[in-house]
């Protein structure tokens, strides 16, 4: 029982200690993160580089800027599929985008956009309902390596099959594949989707808003963030979102009574975790 208590204090000293090494040396700061998940992600991590225990990680981070990359991208996880979730899509395309066309211009903020593939699964949706020549879509993530490779709007080809599936589901009446051009194993997004989409750098822990959206999507992002985290980034969503503007978050993001904490927030439909910022005061 002793060791089994010890065994877990080192276990979080060595988190903190790991954390703080990160923040310290490469301005990364993951302290606010879900822990369970965190440990969990950190503990595959001693398996990849083949040490005994968390601390001797430390080092290696410190000295050794590729062993640090790879954990600060595994600790931020930028997996994603084309129109991952489906129905939620399809929901979108069916009854949010209607609305949205309300407006006379469409600013989205996409926050936590990994490789790209969310985002350019939200411009061929826009191209298909043809609001995308009105819309501009700001993406940003934590992590540069991420932003640089969804700037390139390539990507292997093994993502093709689940795109297609995704986006039959989503209502899609087009080939998936005529959106890309594919050649040598890769595929990539056609020229048309590309003005409206530009990809910044922005910590979500850290940094201020964009402001005057219509529209502001953050999926699987939050999940991995502790409470206090949480809130922090829906104020900033809210202060970003004019009045009247949508939030989407993912549907498996774990937050609880969001409205009730953010009031100028109502709910539209808890199965989508869709939400709008009230147009009076609540
Ligand atoms: C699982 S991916 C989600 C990708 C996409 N939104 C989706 O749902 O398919 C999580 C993304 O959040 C980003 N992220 C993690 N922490 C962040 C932070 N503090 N600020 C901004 N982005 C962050 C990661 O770099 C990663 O690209």
């Amino acid at each position: 029982m002793l060791s089994k208590w010890k065994n877990h204090n080192i276990e979080d000293v060595e988190v903190n200690l790991l954390l703080n090494a990160l923040k310290e040396r490469y301005g990364y700061d993951f302290t606010g993160y879900a822990r369970a998940s965190l440990k969990r992600r950190l503990s595959e991590l001693t398996h990849e580089f083949d040490v005994q225990c968390l601390s001797q990680l430390i080092p290696l981070v410190l000295y050794n800027e590729t062993v640090a990359q790879t954990v600060i991208n595994n600790i931020s996880v930028p997996a994603s599929e084309f129109f991952r979730d489906p129905l939620v899509w399809r929901h979108l395309r069916t009854r949010i985008l209607p609305q949205l066309a309300s407006f006379p211009r469409i600013n989205i903020w996409q926050a936590g956009c990994g490789h790209g593939q969310e985002t350019y699964s939200l411009a061929i949706l826009l191209h298909e309902t043809d609001l995308l020549k009105k819309s501009r879509i700001f993406c940003s993530d934590i992590n540069p390596a991420f932003l640089d490779e969804a700037r390139t709007g390539c990507w292997p080809v093994r993502y093709k099959q689940q795109g297609c599936d995704n986006y039959a589901q989503t209502g899609g009446c087009h080939a998936f594949a005529d959106f890309f051009v594919e050649a040598d194993n890769v595929m990539t997004i056609r020229d048309e989707f590309k003005p409206p989409i530009e990809f910044i750098q922005h910590n979500l822990v850290a940094d201020d808003v964009f402001k005057e959206m219509q529209w502001v999507v953050c999926r699987n992002v939050l999940l991995y963030f502790g409470n206090a985290l949480q809130e922090r980034v829906v104020n900033l969503f809210t202060r970003s979102l004019e009045r009247g503007g949508y939030l989407l978050i993912g549907r498996g993001e774990n937050i609880v009574d969001l409205p009730g904490k953010h009031p100028e927030l109502e709910l539209l439909d808890g199965s989508l975790q869709l939400y709008r910022k009230r147009i009076g005061l609540s």
